[in-house]
């Protein structure tokens, strides 16, 4: 059964990928089609052009793709100046032996393979960034920026205002094969070179088309310390029902008690055609969008709260 499930912001681009599934297109082509989409929306204030620069006032992003058939992997994390960067993941992961590259080696597969260099800061991204960060240091701090220590920083400027968000299509096509396409400008005010969990495989993403899939949003500093995808997979494989595997890394996320803890949000699907999208730590309502091939239309769902 085809299928396609997303987080809330992919509302630019995913009536793109359900019509390419739709058509029995391939599923990851579909789904980098959909998301470029949302990459290239200013107003999904969390990914590609709407999204938040570093600390220095830089755009960086990151991307996964995997292939569930193959276990084929692309990963790119930290990249300027590049959009849709899902579709330089992908040029990775059919044109290089590598899985993953990052900052300026990136940008210049992407060049070699014919993306324009884009002007990805937003200007009112460039306007909060800089109001927010000047309230934040001395004068002397601001004299010198940018050549200070910018790690005293970090902790100060986790703005509880900017998520932590990014978008995941997790995706099944008519060839009954299961992949996931991530996108992320990542967190706000961020330091420089940091990577979220969206390039990581097994964190941020993972996809078996035997057993299913899973992506997460939000706090990928605690993903990736726990492997939040490949643990549901692997729990799949292992023999668990979904609503077992989610538990079981939902429970390894609560067991964390040290370093950055917040709110993660988990979307999976198994190969039997179930779905299952939980919030863990969040405040806020979560929605996340659906469709199977049984509909006439995506529906915007509510998530179950861990
Ligand atoms: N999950 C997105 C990030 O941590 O950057």
């Amino acid at each position: 059964m085809k299928m396609l499930l997303a987080n809330a912001e992919a509302w630019p681009g995913f009536d793109t990928t359900v019509a390419q599934l739709k058509d029995g297109g391939a599923g990851l082509d579909a789904m980098v089609a959909g998301i470029a989409k949302v990459e290239r929306e200013a107003k999904v204030r969390s990914v590609g052009y709407g999204g938040w620069p570093n600390m220095l006032g830089e755009m960086e992003f990151d991307a996964g793709v995997m292939d569930g058939t193959t276990r084929d992997v692309g990963a790119v994390g930290a990249v300027p100046a590049t959009l849709p960067v899902s579709a330089l993941a992908l040029e990775v992961m059919r044109n290089l032996p590598h899985v993953m590259l990052t900052g300026a080696g990136a940008r210049r597969f992407a060049t070699e393979r014919g993306f324009a260099i884009d002007e990805t800061l937003h200007p009112d991204s460039k306007r909060v960034w800089w109001e927010r960060l000047q309230k934040e240091m001395s004068p002397e701090q601001l004299a010198a920026f940018p050549d200070i220590a910018l790690a005293p920083l970090s902790n100060a400027i986790t703005d509880p205002e900017r998520v932590r968000d990014t978008t995941v299509f997790l995706g099944r096509d008519a060839s009954d094969g299961i992949g996931v396409v991530t996108s992320t400008s990542g967190w706000a005010w961020k330091y420089p070179g940091r990577l979220g969990d969206s390039p990581i495989v097994g964190a941020g993403f993972y996809a078996d088309s035997r057993y299913g899939a899973a992506a997460c949003t939000h706090t990928g500093e605690m993903t990736m310390r726990c492997g939040t995808s490949r643990s549901i997979v692997l729990a799949l494989r292992l023999g668990h029902s979904l609503g077992d595997a989610v538990k079981l890394a939902v429970e390894e996320l609560g067991e964390l008690t040290t370093g950055f803890l917040a709110g993660v949000v988990i979307h999976a699907m198994d190969a039997k055609g179930n779905h299952k999208v939980v919030s863990f730590r969040c405040e806020e309502e979560i929605r996340y969008w659906y469709w199977d091939e049984r509909m006439a239309a995506p529906e915007l769902r509510i998530a179950d709260k861990a």
